[in-house]
């Protein structure tokens, strides 16, 4: 039986195939490419291989978008008759449970796939992403470095592990070791977008600007030629240059980085051109008609209601836009999917209901209702998932409203914690002096 390079059986007898495949495992891991064309000239050697079809099935299935539900569908139908191991056959579990709406326990499946089989890299990939997804922040740092044990300095995997245990040390607070193996990761492989991205996110936490800067800048000739993952870290750079009061530098990294095509429709770049605009609107910046050219994309997935983190990026569009309708069609179309009986049911009326119908009464200048509904899940909104720079926009939002709203202490409270966390930043140094000010001005109104 043949093995792909990371030295796990693979059921394809075709060797073109299976080189096909192992490019697209490469691609898969550092995020440049396109892994589905990729996957599809792997098919085209072995129509019957099956974990081309479910890795084919996985990647489009991670991308959250209902767009493409039936391919995913289509995949999964066309891997179900070929021949599987049992690795196999547990990625194809967990690929359907994915399809499914069941997040957790697809996640969990990959997860327990790569503690039985260390060497399979891309079952700890999709547990990962899986992780960030829904909020298991332990899962995200713990799988990667369990997984450590089996791989060593030297082997191509080597980076990837490294990266991933990163990003997962990062989300627990633990900045100091993420650093460390980030810029590991790095020097092993310069491509390694998402060890780059998570060394970033360790500067965002912190407040290191400059550095932070310095870093993305620095390593961005190895992350950023032919990558889908690139705008994503554009977009980290883009939140430096808010932190350094740099709106003009955030707005152009937005047009040429961030959203270079208005039409284009891939929903995780959307999610960051939405956060961008937003804390842009929240700070009183001129965005032009960048929020109507993106709410016009957004209009297409208003009601698909897959997965609350997406629509309440949605909303945020439709807000910034002042499509208030458009909101509140997804809105209604998250009340729906709050019924259901997928993992996206429980996120949305926990988590995303909530910070939707608060941000919704942000925009109409309901800040007191806005801070209550979006303060009481905050703390527990990485249920919803993303990262805690991703959904540090709730913390943001929050504040201006308390601001707005005279609740003096509340926004005090805010600006403070910010101000713990990156006592460095001009932002949040002008934030806390904006709440003090507030506080003052409210005081003064109510005497
Ligand atoms: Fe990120």
């Amino acid at each position: 039986m043949l093995k792909d390079i990371y030295g796990n059986h693979v059921s394809t007898s075709s060797r073109a195939a299976l080189a096909k495949f192992d490019q697209a495992l490469r691609q898969i891991r550092t995020y440049h490419g396109d892994p589905i064309a990729t996957l599809d000239a792997a098919l085209e050697h072995d129509p019957q291989f099956a974990l081309a079809n479910v890795t084919r099935a996985m990647v489009l299935a991670q991308v959250t978008d209902a767009m493409f539900a039936d391919e995913v569908q289509r995949s999964l139908r066309a891997a179900a008759p070929g021949a599987m191991n049992d690795r196999e056959r547990g990625h194809f579990a967990g690929a359907m449970a994915w399809a499914e709406g069941r997040f957790n326990e697809s996640t969990s499946i990959f997860g327990r796939i790569a503690q039985e089989n260390p060497r399979d890299v891309l079952a700890l990939q999709n547990a990962h992403v899986g992780c960030f997804f829904t909020g298991r922040q332990f899962d995200l740092r713990d799988w990667p470095l369990q997984t450590m044990r089996a791989h060593k300095h030297g082997d191509e995997s080597w980076h990837a592990i490294l990266g991933m245990a990163a990003f997962g040390l990062e989300e627990c607070g633990d900045y100091a070791r993420a650093e460390a193996l980030g810029v590991e990761a790095i020097d092993a492989e310069s491509t390694d977008a998402w060890a780059a991205h998570a060394v970033a996110h360790v500067h965002e936490m912190r407040g290191n600007v400059e550095e932070g800067v310095g870093w993305l800048e620095g390593t961005a000739d190895g992350w950023s030629t032919d990558c889908g993952f690139a705008y994503h870290n554009w977009w980290h750079l883009g939140l430096l240059h808010l932190d350094r009061l740099d709106h003009k530098a955030a707005l152009k990294l937005y047009d040429e980085r961030v959203r270079p095509k208005n039409d284009a429709n891939v929903v995780l770049e959307m999610l960051d051109a939405s956060a961008m605009l937003w804390r842009l609107h929240l700070e009183g910046v001129d965005t032009g008609d960048r929020f109507e050219r993106l709410a016009r994309v957004w209009e297409q997935k208003a009601e698909d209601g897959i997965y609350a983190f997406n629509d309440l990026h949605a909303i945020m569009a439709f807000l910034g836009a002042g499509r208030m309708g458009d909101a509140e069609r997804t809105l209604k179309a998250m009340r729906l999917a709050a019924e259901g009986k997928t993992d996206n049911a429980a996120m949305t009326s926990e988590i995303g209901l909530p910070l939707a119908e608060g941000f919704i009464a942000f925009a109409a200048g309901r800040n007191v209702e806005a801070v209550e509904k979006i303060a009481r899940v905050r703390g527990m909104a990485q249920r919803f998932g993303g990262s805690h720079a991703q959904r540090d926009v709730l913390a943001l939002t929050a504040l201006q409203a308390a601001i707005r709203g005279g609740m003096q202490s509340t926004a005090e409270a805010f600006a403070a914690e910010r101000l713990a966390h990156k006592p460095q930043s001009p932002w949040a140094q002008r934030l806390s002096r904006q709440a003090k000010n507030a506080s003052a001005g409210a005081r003064a109104a109510a005497n």
